[in-house]
């Protein structure tokens, strides 16, 4: 308990490893009763339940009304209010080796709108945040161009400047739910993914500016983090819509997420944006680097991997509700989520409440946007009765999100990479939801 009545659960006294791990439940969940069998794990992170004080309640004056608050620069750099102290990245101890090489994860059930904030944003670093004096930044560009360069930061912050709304998302995110239900959290199942505004300069301009060879084809990209992260990258597509940022939201961009510049591949998984960036090499074939040959290829059910699936498909998550952020209300409630794909726009996102008997399409609300996550809302009435609550997006390619056994059919059960199927909500009588599966 904190001074003002706040409980604050953290994921490691919320939720043992145990109580992350979820039973296998694909195929064996065929009807919404059957869910009753499911073991009651905690959800991962509880939400913030601030203790009510009657003496701050009408017709009495609040105690924040009787005296002078603190005066302006109390805060030099704006926080949350300490009521939102809980709103924070979580990761899971025991989900990787080191703290260098490993991930935290976006509190999307406390969110709403389609920008993430900047110190919201989940990381993934394979060395470690590199902190780079941007006196010191060079970007160097070689190989097949005709005029090998390097970069300072001024020079790539005097190329026109263009702003971009794009969502990263990392190829592993959802991972462990290849096999069924397992983390029991919003967060920890669609949590590597953010979206921010962007300010930088195109790539296509910086290419140009050295002159490309003939038989230029494709890109090594390469991180300054002691990772050294690499990966190949078409040509095709940094001339397309590929950035070199050096804001996020209106500010440089922060240290874990690549300062002074990454890379922005819109709609291509967060693998390929790589942070630090110090080196550009133009070659004729990709160099088929680690992290393109051993990582973030799907391994399929007769195990061969599948070469590069940059490209992020249609996924949505309803965030509310969701393990962390249960129902506590009858009657008037609202069901919110986000949709995104890396194809295009979101052009309609259906939800169910009856694991996928009917559906309805959501409303979606605030900017639709190429390539950037997308806001959707039902707006229902709820009288305690179990729910199975999944959503659906469609994209402007005409694509539909898959079911998990769908992807199944096609992909087996071996890869821990790109799952964007449709993910469900058990919310029980009490309001409490759960992570499941319906076979
Ligand atoms: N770039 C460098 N230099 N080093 C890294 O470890 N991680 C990659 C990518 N770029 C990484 C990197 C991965 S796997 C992802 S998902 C995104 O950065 C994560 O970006 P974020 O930390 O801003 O969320
Ligand atoms: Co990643």
């Amino acid at each position: 308990m904190s001074d003002d009545g706040t409980r604050i659960a953290s994921p490691r006294s919320a939720a043992s490893r145990r109580g992350f791990l979820r039973g296998t439940l694909a195929g064996g969940l065929a009807a919404v009763g059957a869910a009753e069998a499911l073991a009651q794990d905690k959800p991962a992170a509880a939400a913030v339940v601030p203790k009510s004080n009657p003496r701050n309640l009408p017709p009495r004056v609040a105690n924040w009304s009787k005296g002078l608050g603190d005066g302006v620069a109390a805060n030099p750099y704006g926080k949350p209010v300490k009521f939102e102290s809980n709103v924070v990245r979580r990761d899971v101890e025991w989900l990787t080796a080191s703290r260098e090489s490993s991930v935290n994860f976006t509190p999307l059930y406390a969110l709403d709108g389609i920008i993430t904030p900047n110190g919201l944003c989940f990381e993934r670093h394979h060395g470690g945040v590199a902190v780079v004096n941007p006196v010191d930044y060079r970007l160097m560009l070689h190989g097949l161009v005709d005029k090998p360069l390097i970069f300072t930061l001024d020079d790539i912050m005097r190329f026109p400047r263009y702003n971009h709304i794009h969502f990263l998302e990392c190829a592993a995110n959802s991972g462990m739910e290849w096999r069924g239900a397992q983390l029991n959290g919003c967060q920890f199942t669609h949590g590597m993914v953010h979206n921010v505004m962007y300010t930088g300069i195109r790539l296509r301009d910086v290419l140009n500016e050295a002159g490309l060879k003939p038989n230029a084809k494709w890109l090594l990209v390469e991180g300054g983090d002691s990772a050294g992260m690499n990966r190949s990258l078409p040509l095709e597509k940094a001339l397309d819509d590929c950035l070199l940022a050096f804001k996020m939201n209106g500010e440089a961009l922060r240290g874990e997420q690549g300062y002074p510049v990454r890379l922005v591949v819109p709609g291509w998984e967060g693998n390929l944006w790589v942070k630090w960036i110090r080196r550009i090499e133009v070659g004729d074939k990709p160099w088929l680097a680690r992290e393109e040959t051993s990582k973030y290829t799907d391994l399929m059910a007769d195990g061969r991997s599948r070469r590069f699936t940059f490209v992020m498909d249609a996924k949505s998550v309803v965030t509310n509700p969701s393990p962390e952020a249960p129902l506590t209300h009858k009657g008037r409630n609202i069901i919110s989520g986000l949709a995104w794909s890396g194809r295009g726009t979101i052009t309609r996102v259906d939800v169910t409440l009856d694991g996928g008997r009917n559906w309805q399409e959501a409303r979606i609300d605030g900017p639709v946007l190429g390539k950037s996550l997308t806001r959707f809302y039902v707006d229902f009435d709820w009288q305690g009765q179990e729910l199975m609550v999944q959503s659906r997006a469609y994209d402007s390619t005409g694509y539909v999100q898959p079911t998990k056994e769908e992807l199944r059919k096609v992909r087996g059960v071996n890869s821990i990479y790109h799952n964007n199927g449709i993910q469900t909500w058990l919310v029980r009588s009490s309001g409490e939801t759960e992570n499941v599966e319906i076979g």
